[in-house]
């Protein structure tokens, strides 16, 4: 079965095409590059003995997406994942954002006519909930107005793929609201590439484990959590690239009709920012050097999924805990140079 990964080179969608060759789909991969290195492929055949097709395309390239799409008449699934995702970019460029996360999703729709019966799964997250007013999370938790250009574009994204079906497209979609995806391969042969400064925790603080960063910034310690910091639902990104596989196997059984549905992805726990230092830490057996400084504008108190949905229609639960993210995210940082 061939499968069509957007975004299939970067953070999550590498460790997906991982799980998707594990379990023997043919993948091809589109991504521009834009936010990680041609180097992942190399990666993804050394951990699976497979090279996946790869296209440099930009999904905001419609003749070149067309072009593709007109080559690839027999792909019967689509995992969306080529999107920008930092937060606080999605401020100072929103247009950028709107551009490369809502109208090429559009174009992307709009190919997909070109394909017989697609099964689609979107790359959604749950900062769609802004902060929820009951935790756990569930997806019936009302979608609040966004604290961002980024959230929004995963709101309108939602939106935009309900219209579509209701509208009679030949489609089918799942869209999978993350929580907080952290760690790495294994093997270290892949992993998260942030580019530039980090703006997650996680790959922040193991460049200052590293040191590479000079300080870890605790962005406020007066939220109203047991020590203050935010807590979060941080998930192994091995995990949730399996997930994706569950959910494109739903779609392909027989006996699911569901034309739309969405799932909240998390371990269904909430750790604090200090959890994540102290587990790091300790699991690591290092120190990493932080401050506590002023809250960072946007940020949520606390956010944790509420896994009971995903765990009984897709049969699927976290089996990595936080700390073997943490210490598969600290064997990648050791690779990095
Ligand atoms: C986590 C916590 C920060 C950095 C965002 C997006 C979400 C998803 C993941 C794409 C917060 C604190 C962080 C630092 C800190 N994006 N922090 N010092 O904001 O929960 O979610 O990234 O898929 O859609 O919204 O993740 O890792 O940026 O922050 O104290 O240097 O760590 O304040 O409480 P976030 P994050």
């Amino acid at each position: 079965m061939k499968i069509l990964v957007t975004g299939g080179l970067g953070f999550i969608g590498s460790h997906t095409v991982v799980a998707l060759l594990e379990k023997d789909y043919e993948v091809i991969i589109i991504d521009n590059l834009s936010n990680t290195s041609i180097d992942v492929l190399e990666g993804i055949t050394r951990i699976t003995g497979k090279t996946p097709e790869f296209h440099q395309i930009d999904i905001r390239n419609k003749s070149a997406l067309s072009r593709f799409f007109d080559e690839q008449p027999d792909i019967e699934g689509i995992i969306h994942f080529a999107a920008f995702k930092a937060v606080g970019e999605s401020v100072e460029k929103p247009l950028d954002y709107y551009e490369n996360n809502v109208a090429a999703l559009v174009y992307l729709l709009k190919e997909s006519c070109k394909l017989n019966q697609p099964k689609f799964i979107f790359s959604s997250s749950c900062t769609v909930y802004g902060q929820a007013e009951k935790l756990p999370i569930t997806e019936d938790a009302p979608v609040q107005k966004a604290n961002s250009p980024y959230g929004n574009t995963k709101q309108i994204d939602e939106e935009i793929i309900q219209d579509f079906i209701n509208s009679g497209a030949n489609l089918q979609a799942i869209s999978l609201r993350y929580f907080n995806p952290i760690g790495a391969h294994p093997t270290a042969l892949i992993g998260e590439l942030p580019i530039g400064v980090p703006q997650n925790l996680v790959p922040f603080v193991a460049q200052t484990a590293a040191r590479k960063r000079e300080v870890l910034s605790v962005f406020g310690d007066d939220y109203p959590t047991e020590d203050g910091t935010c807590i979060r639902d941080y998930i192994h990104v091995m995990d949730l690239a399996e997930v994706h596989v569950i959910a494109l196997e739903k779609l392909i059984e027989k006996d699911y009709s569901k034309p739309y549905d969405v799932f909240n992805v998390g371990t269904g726990k909430g750790n604090s920012v200090l959890d994540v230092v102290k587990t790091f830490e300790k699991v690591n057996n290092l120190k990493v050097p932080h401050k506590i400084v002023d809250r960072r504008p946007g940020d949520v108190t606390a956010a944790y999924a509420d896994t009971t949905k995903v765990e009984s229609v897709l049969g699927w639960k976290a089996q990595r805990t936080m700390a073997d993210a943490l210490k598969d995210a600290w064997r990648w940082e050791q690779k990095q140079q």
